[in-house]
């Protein structure tokens, strides 16, 4: 039997992506600081990150002119406060990535050259850096590195944190829960579960970074990794901390479909001229749609090529870059030429078959810009946060720059919060948290999820009973297998693109029975917590399962509640936007006794 272990660590960073390898080189060297990553390091949405990251770089440019194409895109629901924060500190944060040694796209007559020794371009600049244009903005405004952006960000980020003595990093190891003192709700680490030797390891550290990522898992079609299934918003709801707008997941508009990838076709690709076109007519249909047309915001081109593709019943719509000069093609998009061209598709002569992608959650758990969240020593960065950067729908590019961000602010602001807590300096521990919560909150519109009671739901049940059947017999990890693949459909089918209060529904209708079969399989609730009754694979699956349902209803219910439609939230029964923008906020479960 292996025995559980006890590792201390100072800071405890969920995520190995680039919100925690940011936060993780920022922090003083004197912490140490382990991060933890739930798969192997390269499985994690920036490392497949495209387009790149946006800021106000080019002389024409104004932080002003980034802030007014971010809220147009976030529909209303953008927090003007942090929005302000987190744009305004773009420029630093790119240049800070420059020294890190990102082989970012110069402009040709930059030309800075690699120190191999260092590992970093020699006094790279932001002004050095060639600009792309997305959906949404207003000039061209994004820095990259060819189209692969996140693999080569993080490639130069690990690098550097492979070599800090003070940073620990450690693959295969899943957080389960956050643990919490009861007594004054601070946090003190997390219960861990190490995927290579298969046992339970209990870290206790001073303060917790959630950097875990997503949720687009969730869904049948994602351009996340499949771990992405939103494991750090539920460890923090668990913990004591608010969510907010969980409605909001962003469909990006053209992920390669063909098969079951989920390689996902830039938007800098339409940013540099692609056009979308009805296969069988030919129709360039964004023209009728919207005046920006194939560069309108996130939400309407991924609705327009919806309703195409539920029209044309071919589960696609072409993407058409065959008029731009083959060689740009080739040298600046030479990830998506080469991979499509392997799949047989020479993007220089022929057009991509696209079709919408879940792609990335507006909401999650709520933070303020220097990602301080409602539990003290427990931080927030990147996907997992909610900032109010992105409001009802992010504008393109900005999430990089968020987790570089914020993921800087949290180093600046957590040495702060370790003072306190080493001079027991009760008002300062919780500082931070008491001036964030006015400044970012308006109505809640979902007060306590637990007292939402499905009856109130329900009006068409479904006549499927497919997961009542206890029989012993049913191998119950190859029913949980079932049941998962079945609910990333059903969230695709129902609380995708578009909504309707029937559908939403016929949703919650099906999560409960499927929670009903899990609370009658023995496994369903582990005690992860009693010694002798560890976390072990089996157990796990059952966990995932129940969590997954868990967020799957709050995000439902979320998307019930909100009756209008605005950015990435589309009711066809509430096609209209409400007169009052407001946030949805989820309370946090209560009298959860953890650890
Ligand atoms: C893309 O390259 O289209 C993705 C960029 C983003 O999601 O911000």
């Amino acid at each position: 039997q292996i025995l559980d272990a006890v590792v201390i660590t100072d800071v405890l960073i969920v995520g190995a992506g680039l919100a925690g390898l940011s936060t993780a080189l920022a922090l003083p060297e004197s912490l140490s600081i382990t991060i933890l990553s739930k798969a192997a390091l390269e499985v994690c949405s920036s490392h497949y990150a495209q387009g790149g990251i946006a800021a106000s770089l080019d002389k024409n440019d104004s932080v002003a002119d980034h802030i007014t194409d971010t809220l147009i895109a976030g529909a209303g629901l953008c927090a003007a406060d942090n929005t302000t924060n987190i744009l305004s500190a773009g420029q630093q944060a790119v240049q800070w990535l420059c020294e890190q040694g990102v082989p970012f796209t110069q402009i040709p007559q930059a030309n800075k050259k690699y120190n191999t020794e260092q590992k970093v371009f020699t006094k790279l600049q932001t002004a050095d850096l060639h600009l792309t244009k997305e959906g949404g903005h207003g000039c061209r405004r994004v820095a990259h590195a060819d189209d692969a952006t996140g693999r080569h960000i993080m490639e130069a980020l690990t690098i550097k944190a492979q070599a800090a003595s003070n940073i620990t990093i450690l693959p295969y190891h899943e957080a389960l829960y956050l643990l919490t003192d009861n007594s004054d709700n601070r946090c003190q680490g997390a219960q861990v579960f190490d995927h290579i030797i298969q046992r339970q390891i209990t870290f206790h550290s001073r303060a917790v970074v959630l950097a875990s990522g997503g949720l687009g898992q969730l869904f049948q079609r994602a351009s996340a990794p499949n771990v992405c299934v939103g494991d750090g918003v539920m460890m923090a709801w668990q913990a004591g901390c608010r969510l907010a707008n969980l409605e909001f997941i962003q469909f990006h508009p053209t992920g390669l479909a063909l098969g079951d990838s989920s390689f996902l076709i830039s938007e800098a690709l339409r940013g540099e001229g692609g056009r979308l076109y009805c296969p069988q007519t030919g129709d360039r249909f964004m023209l009728e749609i919207d005046e920006r047309a194939e560069l309108a915001p996130r939400d309407i081109v991924a609705r327009a090529i919806a309703e195409q593709i539920n029209n044309n019943g071919l589960g696609y719509v072409h993407l058409d870059v065959s008029h731009l000069p083959a060689e740009f093609l080739q040298e600046h998009f030479p990830q998506i030429y080469q991979t499509l061209l392997a799949l047989g598709i020479g993007i220089t002569k022929e057009p991509i078959p696209v079709a919408p992608t879940a792609h990335y959650s507006c909401g999650g758990v709520v933070t303020d810009a220097n990602g301080v969240t409602d539990v003290a020593g427990l931080y927030a960065a990147g996907e997992v946060a909610y900032t109010g950067l992105h409001g009802a729908n992010r504008l393109a590019s900005n999430s990089l720059l968020e987790c570089v961000v914020v993921g800087r602010n949290i180093a600046a602001d957590l040495p702060r919060y370790l003072k306190a807590l080493e001079n027991l300096d009760t008002a300062a521990i919780y500082e931070s948290i008491n001036l964030s919560a006015p400044t970012i909150w308006t109505a809640p519109t979902l007060k306590d999820t637990q007292a939402i009671t499905l009856s109130s739901f329900i009006t068409h049940p479904l006549t499927s009973d497919d997961y009542e059947d206890t029989d012993s017999n049913i191998d119950t990890n190859n029913q949980a297998g079932k049941i998962t693949t079945e609910l990333k459909i059903l969230m695709t089918t129902y609380m995708g693109i578009t909504r309707t209060a029937e559908s939403l529904e016929q949703m919650l209708i099906q999560i409960q029975q499927w929670q009903q079969w899990l609370e009658k399989s023995e496994l369903s609730q582990p005690n992860i917590n009693a010694s002798d009754d560890a976390m072990t694979i089996d157990k796990l699956a059952h966990f995932q399962l129940a969590r997954q349902l868990q967020l799957a209803t709050l995000i439902v219910q979320s998307a019930c509640q909100r009756l209008e439609s605005r950015g990435g939230h589309y009711r066809r029964d509430y096609p209209n936007l409400a007169a009052t923008a407001r946030i949805s906020v989820i309370e946090p479960l209560s009298n959860q006794a953890i650890c």
